[in-house]
């Protein structure tokens, strides 16, 4: 049943569910939300239609987005609490920590959201998360970079209602660049949901147990939050700025190679993806698009091209199937917007935020489905007698 986790020794040890929301071919590179491939989602659709489809199964009709839109437009002030909320905070917190904190405490600024069992309450929730998580997401940066919050407006679509509320400040209205804020958007889409990665993994396991929506969300925040995961496009940019030009990339492929040193390739590999990951793809194209209009002269997008064609051409990393991942170029492409490296996986979690959500839509709505509770292979001490501290030693 759907969210149901059975442990499977064929998956090494990964608690394993049954979902109708993501399909991926990792072999050939398929990414399908709801049978739709990705890649006409973000080239003929907007956020807010993937949402729609990932909550409801199907793509909504003009009527049902407009009112999908209105419904999530109307919901996007956060309670003025929450503003002193984020006064507990240190101002130099990273913003994943304020992200982590903030999504937790909305548990308990709507609880009534509590009643999961009522269909109703359900729908609320959900689109309360996806309509507050840009709110807070800006929030986090704002107080962060100690300026004031600014308020969503209902006028503006919602990657534009994003980008103003980050970069919008008293003494100069933030100017909205429709091909920044269409490219937000296919950002958007691109991140919002990808099968049982760990954080969505961590929101069902949670949900699991029928806790607050928002309090299992704020777990896939925490989880996502590891460079292994969704900080991973803060590493990977950081990584492009160490190697600094394409002559020092063998150096770094060597690096990458050498099993006594730690160093991975950030951005590359996937536990799924043994393909290209299909979303990289698109994001290196978009990143070129972003660079061209905000005329950055990001030399670090030369020195990726260069990375991502001397590992396609060296056989360890082809044998052992390690290709970009999405990570790979969203962070050069969030720098050229504007945003400072800190805020990289926020944009992932706000994004993540729509397939969290579904999955966790699916599970609570299937009646049949129990607790989580993945087994483990026990490799500890047999049973063995107590022994006392004197004879201990
Ligand atoms: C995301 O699950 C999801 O769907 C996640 C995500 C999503 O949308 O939710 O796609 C988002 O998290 C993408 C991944 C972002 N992380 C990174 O880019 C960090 C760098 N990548 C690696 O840490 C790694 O590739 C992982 C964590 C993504 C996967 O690690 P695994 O499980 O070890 O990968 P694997 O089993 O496929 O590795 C095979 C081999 C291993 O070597 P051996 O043990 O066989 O000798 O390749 C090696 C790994 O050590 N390897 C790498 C490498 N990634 C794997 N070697 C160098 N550089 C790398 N990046």
């Amino acid at each position: 049943k759907a969210g149901l986790f059975t442990y499977d020794p064929g998956f090494s040890s990964t608690a394993s569910c049954e979902s109708k929301i993501t399909y991926i071919d990792g072999d050939e590179g398929v990414l399908l939300y709801r049978g739709y491939p990705i890649e006409d989602l973000v080239a003929h659709g907007d956020f807010l239609e993937t949402c729609y489809l990932l909550l409801y199964g199907e793509l909504p009709t003009v009527r049902q987005k407009h009112d999908f839109d209105y419904r999530v437009t109307h919901h996007t002030m956060v309670h003025e609490q929450m503003a002193r909320f984020y006064q507990g905070f240190r101002r130099d917190s990273h913003p994943m920590a304020v992200m982590v904190g903030s999504v937790g405490a909305m548990s308990a600024f709507y609880h009534d959201s509590t009643d999961i069992a009522d269909p109703h309450q359900r729908t609320l929730a959900s689109i309360r998360m996806i309509a507050k998580m840009p709110t807070i997401a800006a929030m986090a940066y704002k107080y962060t970079t100690g300026q004031p919050f600014v308020y969503p407006k209902n006028d503006l679509d919602y990657a534009s209602n994003f980008l103003r509320m980050c970069f919008s400040v008293p003494f100069e209205e933030y100017k909205v660049d429709p091909v920044l804020s269409r490219a937000m958007d296919r950002i958007l889409i691109l991140h919002a949901d990808n099968e049982q990665g760990a954080s969505s993994s961590t929101v069902r396991l949670a949900g699991s147990s029928g806790a607050n929506p928002f309090a299992c969300i704020a777990a896939g925040v925490a989880c996502l939050w590891g460079p292994a995961h969704g900080g991973a496009n803060e590493a990977a940019l950081k990584m492009l700025a160490e190697i600094g030009k394409p002559d020092r990339i063998p150096e770094f492929l060597a690096r990458a190679k050498d099993p006594d040193d730690p160093f991975r390739l950030m951005g590359f590999g996937h536990r799924v993806y043994k393909s290209y990951d299909p979303r990289a793809k698109l994001m290196r194209d978009i990143c070129r698009e972003v660079l061209t209009a905000t005329r950055s002269d990001d030399r670090l997008f030369d020195v990726a091209l260069e990375l991502e064609q001397a590992a396609a051409r060296d056989d360890y990393f082809t044998e052992k199937k390690l290709f970009p991942n999405l990570d790979f170029y969203s962070g050069l492409t969030l720098r050229a917007m504007g945003f400072p490296p800190a805020m990289f996986t926020a944009v992932f979690a706000l994004a993540r935020t729509a397939g969290w959500i579904a999955q966790w839509t699916e599970m609570i709505a299937d009646p049949s489905q129990k607790i989580g509770r993945p087994r483990q292979l026990y490799t500890g001490h047999t049973r063995r007698d107590y022994v006392d501290m004197k004879r201990r030693v």
